[in-house]
């Protein structure tokens, strides 16, 4: 086999070839990624428990350098202050910020909420008998709450999904340069959305998670951000937890579907496990952000080979989470698994990341509600999302009985 592995193998992930990797070469370069791949669990967590040996500076920067005049555009005014792209010691108070505002209280708190969210999406989709999960659930959903958190009107949440394309876009970097010029200004506009927001909550607190990022961050001595960094905190907020837990919950509803007797313990039994603890283990088996960049600072080993100074490696998280070396009969979805929880596709160390007990909630609540709520549930016509980045599907038929 060659280890010379195309972006389209390494984007379908066939688990088989994930596995003769982590067997034979576990961390290998690639010339066509130019990047070094690294695929076994116990190297992808170190690599991600050693933050200044390998560092995130810039590493969700387009995949492709952006023409001048996009560039011109998005000058100091998008990204360079997103908290994935910070090494310490400034992502340090940045991130204890971020950990008092979003709170696993405040997210408790919310669960009534959730709940509220998605059976005022179900109530509308019920009577249809079919829908497309992506686009009619999964995609407004997890937009719809987070927006609720932040404080943010439920009207606005189809401009903040849009803007939040854009961003998608310009990661992606590979749209023809007419459409990055419309890409960058929709984020100048998004980041000026919440540049406003926060304002308003300087002269009008609320109880809301914006105001709570705002009482952080402004005037804070140890930060010292401006008004436009500021307004990157929410806006990474949204745009981090918005198209991953869309992703989630179609890989999850399209499992419990498809393969009903992996998920008999979440029906049979009173008790345990709950569709709350079936999230970490489906996160595992299907992991919606597969891969994490990182830029290696200083000359060093990974996995017994040699990596210079300057180069990227590219840490499989979807790899790493079927590595049998951790999770015996990795291949397999097992609700009752005493160790899901170790997986890495919230990722690890000083990046973790802080919105897992929202992801959580907002998945097993709606394939919960889903489940109860949309009887004989079959699926239909589906396309898998095929970007290097993102495992999952962006359009997903569903049927069920309407009485
Ligand atoms: C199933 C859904 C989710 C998945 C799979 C996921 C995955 C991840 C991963 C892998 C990272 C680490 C990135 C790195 O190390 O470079 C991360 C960071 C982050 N996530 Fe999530 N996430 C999810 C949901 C959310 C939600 C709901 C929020 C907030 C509303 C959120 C906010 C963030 C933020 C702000 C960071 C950056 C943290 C930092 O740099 O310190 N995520 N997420």
């Amino acid at each position: 086999m060659t280890f010379d592995l195309t972006l389209q193998q390494l984007t379908q992930q066939p688990s088989e070839l994930w596995e003769q990797v982590r067997e034979e070469r576990p961390v290998f370069y690639s010339d066509e990624l130019n990047m070094w791949v690294v695929s076994r669990y116990e190297d992808v967590s170190a690599v991600l428990l050693e933050p200044n040996l390998f560092t995130s500076a810039r590493s969700f920067d387009p995949a492709k350098p952006l023409p001048p005049k996009v560039e011109k555009i998005l000058e100091g005014k998008w990204a360079a202050n997103l908290m994935v792209n910070i090494d310490q010691p400034a992502h340090t108070p940045m991130r204890r910020a971020v950990n008092r505002a979003l709170t696993h209280k405040r997210v408790e708190n919310s669960v009534d909420t959730i709940r509220r969210i998605a059976n005022e999406l179900l109530d509308d989709l019920y009577p249809k008998g079919e829908m497309d999960l992506i686009a009619r659930f999964a995609r407004i959903f997890p937009a719809l709450v987070v927006a609720d958190i932040l404080g943010l009107p439920a009207d606005e949440v189809p401009s903040i999904i849009h803007w939040g394309e854009y961003f998608e876009e310009i990661l992606a970097g590979s749209a023809p340069e007419e459409e990055l010029l419309v890409a960058a200004q929709g984020l100048v506009d998004y980041q000026q959305y919440f540049l406003n927001a926060i304002e308003a909550r300087l002269s009008e607190p609320r109880g809301d998670l914006l105001t709570a990022i705002a009482e952080e961050f402004v005037g804070n001595p140890e930060l010292e951000m401006t008004m436009e960094e500021i307004a990157d905190v929410p806006l990474g907020v949204f745009t981090a937890g918005h198209n991953t837990t869309t992703l989630a919950i179609g890989n999850f509803v399209f499992h419990m579907i498809e393969y009903p007797d992996h998920f008999k313990p979440l029906f049979d039994e009173h008790g345990k496990p709950s569709f709350y603890d079936a999230v970490d283990e489906m996160l595992r088996l299907e992991t919606p952000f597969p891969v994490l960049r990182r830029r290696v600072e200083r000359d060093t080993v990974v996995g017994g080979v040699k990596i210079p100074a300057g180069e990227t490696v590219m840490l499989s998280l979807a790899s790493a989470n079927r590595d049998d070396a951790v999770f015996e009969g990795a291949g397999m979805l097992d609700l009752c698994r005493a160790n899901s929880n170790r997986h890495l596709g919230f990722g690890a160390g000083i990046h973790f990341c802080p919105g897992k007990s929202l992801a959580r909630r907002e998945v097993s609540i709606a394939a919960e509600l889903i489940y109860e709520r949309l009887p004989n549930l079959a699926v239909g016509e589906y396309t898998r999302v095929n970007r290097f980045v993102n495992r999952g599907f962006s359009r997903l038929e569903l049927t069920w009985d309407v009485a």
